[in-house]
């Protein structure tokens, strides 16, 4: 039978006794995470939030309180009264911030006793991810999740004491809303009272923000929930939280960093104590993909590209795939993987499985084996120019160089994450540094391939750099926007932007991606609308919560540090979510669901 607290209060949390408590009589209260009858002397290891602390049940001094702790099992909730006593010399847990104490129990109560848990809730717990999903609340008992919350909660508040001293004001956007062009699919709300109309659930408070400006908010930040109906990643999930900033009279991309650098070097110190250095790394957009592959470059180590493009064009090669790559749009690039020559055959197919996953059609390498070079595609190419390929990559005995000869966007894609695989696997990236960069001057327009036109790379509403405004109409894949990417150890952070704030340039974006007046009017008209009556140059930017806490709490799985996260497929184990409807519902909605 579960005991009542009848005004029992707890004196501390459970962690929270030390030694300086000996001698007091305490209460404390908690799950049971572990039990051990010696015969006489009950051992319980008392879990909360804050940590763990012992209790001792002795048959010898209250025969009563012991007989009732043999009903205990793991996972009872119980409180206890008793007093703090030290532990004998040799009993002290140095593991345990109360270890060198324990509880020695006067009186218990069982509050609530618990069926044997589907899993063991200990730190190295081994049952599956899919069972712990379902079981999330008892997965969360873990101290390892409940660290990572706690991070969280700092991070929130050392984000409110920041923006709020720098007179940003907390302003909430709504959720029910209509869809806005972050570029990915929509969550979408059905109306019952407009039957066929729909809501959007926003996949970032955009729109609203920059209205908030031309509203005279001045200064606005949110704790945004975000949805995103996308492919999911470890770093990705359908449904996630952003730190969204706007703020209005800036018109240089420098104001925004400022604001943004403070907040993170703020966040770093109050959560984990860390000192981010004074100055942050840039490094404009087409430098960070010709040196690392990538737009979110892990600069923790090197293995950095070098274009051979130029080389093999004058060299000229029989190989075709290289030949062909001369061209425009594509390029010959490669890695030099220091000290690699050694790879098997199987590690190098593995290598090149990577590049494949990214597009690419094949891996070439030339192995400079102190026994000898070894290389499928020395055959291309005379002794003499074979020696030029292998001095423009650097190569000296014992490097393995890996090339990869495409398109230049599935080059660096593929060779971004060939980089990223080798440093892994030869664990060539610093642990516990983190690496902070800001990517500048990405390109305002991207080429979509498969549909064939020009689309903003970012958002619309970002502003192009004042000296390529002029390229817009004639070579817009030139033009350059004042946008900028926050990166830590190789994962983005944060983005944001200098939003355009004259209707005419805005119309003008619009209009080159395509938008006609009609998807304009529908989509945005109240948002182009706006720009009639007043607007102040402002820019903002989003920082991904949830990446920060992964990142100050050193987990490569976002699911860790959500209370309640969703599957790979977008499902919520737990609750078991997305579910059918009652037909009943379904109706009054006006839906049909096709068979
Ligand atoms: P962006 O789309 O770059 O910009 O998003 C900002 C940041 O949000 C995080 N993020 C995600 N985190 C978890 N799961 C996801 N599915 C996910 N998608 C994005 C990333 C990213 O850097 N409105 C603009 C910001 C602006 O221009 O002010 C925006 O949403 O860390
Ligand atoms: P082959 O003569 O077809 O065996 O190709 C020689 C080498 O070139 C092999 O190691 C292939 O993996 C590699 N290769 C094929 N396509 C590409 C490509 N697009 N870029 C780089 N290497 C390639």
């Amino acid at each position: 039978m579960a005991e009542f607290l009848e005004g029992l209060k707890r004196t501390k949390m459970c962690g929270e006794f030390r030694a300086s408590d000996i001698g007091k009589k305490v209460v404390a209260m908690g799950f049971v995470a572990k039990y051990r009858n010696l015969g006489g002397i009950q051992f319980v290891d008392l879990r909360d939030r804050t940590g763990i602390v012992q209790v001792r049940f002795s048959a010898s001094d209250y025969p009563e309180v012991y007989a009732k702790s043999e009903a205990i099992r793991n996972e009872f909730v119980i409180a206890v009264e008793g007093t703090v006593v030290a532990r004998g010399e040799k009993n002290i847990n140095t593991a345990l911030p109360t270890g060198e104490i324990e509880i020695e129990a006067s009186a218990l109560k069982i509050l609530s006793e618990a069926e044997t848990t589907p899993f063991n809730i200990v730190e190295d717990v081994k049952a599956g991810e899919q069972l712990r999903l379902k079981y999330r609340y008892l997965d969360l008992r873990r101290g390892a999740l409940q660290k990572n919350l706690l991070i969280r909660d700092k991070i929130i508040r050392a984000t409110m004491d920041y923006m709020s001293k720098k007179g940003f004001v907390y302003i909430e956007t709504p959720m029910l809303g209509k869809s806005t062009p972050e570029g990915a699919r929509d969550y979408l709300v059905p109306s019952r009272v407009h039957p066929g109309e729909f809501y959007a659930l926003p996949q970032s408070p955009q729109l609203y923000k920059q209205l908030l400006m031309i509203s005279g908010m001045d200064r606005y930040y949110q704790i945004a929930k975000c949805f995103r109906d996308e492919d999911l990643r470890a770093n990705r999930q359908p449904e996630f939280t952003q730190i969204d900033i706007e703020m209005s009279y800036v018109d240089d991309i420098e104001d925004v960093m400022k604001v943004a650098e403070g907040l993170i070097r703020n966040i770093f110190k109050v959560a984990i104590g860390y000192d981010v250095p004074k100055k942050i790394k840039r490094i404009k957009y087409a430098e960070a993909m010709e040196r690392f592959g990538s737009d979110k470059p892990d600069t923790r180590f090197g293995l950095e590209l070098i274009n051979l493009t130029k080389l093999v064009k004058k060299i000229g090669t029989t190989f075709s795939v290289f030949a062909n790559a001369t061209k425009k749009g594509y390029s010959v690039r490669a890695i030099n993987a220091k000290g690699l020559a050694r790879y098997t055959r199987k590690e190098i197919d593995a290598l090149q499985d990577v590049v494949k996953e990214y597009g690419a059609k094949g891996l070439a390498y030339i192995a400079l084996k102190p026994e000898g070079v070894s290389s499928p595609i020395a055959k291309f190419f005379d002794e003499e120019s074979f020696g030029q390929l292998i001095a423009a990559a650097g190569g000296e005995t014992g490097d393995l160089i890996l090339f990869v000869a495409d398109k230049d966007k599935v080059v660096f894609d593929a060779l971004g994450a060939l980089r990223l695989a080798i440093a892994k696997k030869e664990n060539l990236i610093p642990e516990g540094t983190y690496d902070m960069l800001w990517v500048t001057h990405f390109p305002l327009y991207d080429y979509n391939e498969e549909e064939k036109r020009l689309e903003a790379m970012h958002h619309p509403f970002t502003s192009p750099l004042n000296s390529d405004i002029k390229y817009i109409e004639k070579k817009p894949l030139k033009v350059r926007a004042k946008a900028y990417d926050f990166v830590i150890n190789g994962q983005e952070a944060g983005g944001g932007s200098i939003r355009i704030h004259s209707r005419e340039l805005q119309e003008k974006m619009f209009r080159r991606i395509n938008l006609s007046e009609q998807d304009i009017k529908e989509r945005f008209g109240f948002f182009t609308e706006a720009f009639r009556y007043g607007v102040p140059p402002h820019g903002g930017l989003a920082f991904g919560l949830d990446r920060l806490v992964m990142l100050l709490s050193g987990t490569d799985n976002i699911k860790d540090v959500i209370a309640f996260p969703k599957n790979q497929s977008a499902v919520c184990l737990m609750s078991d979510a997305p579910s059918t409807v009652e037909k009943k519902q379904l109706d009054e909605l006006a839906i049909d669901i096709r068979k």
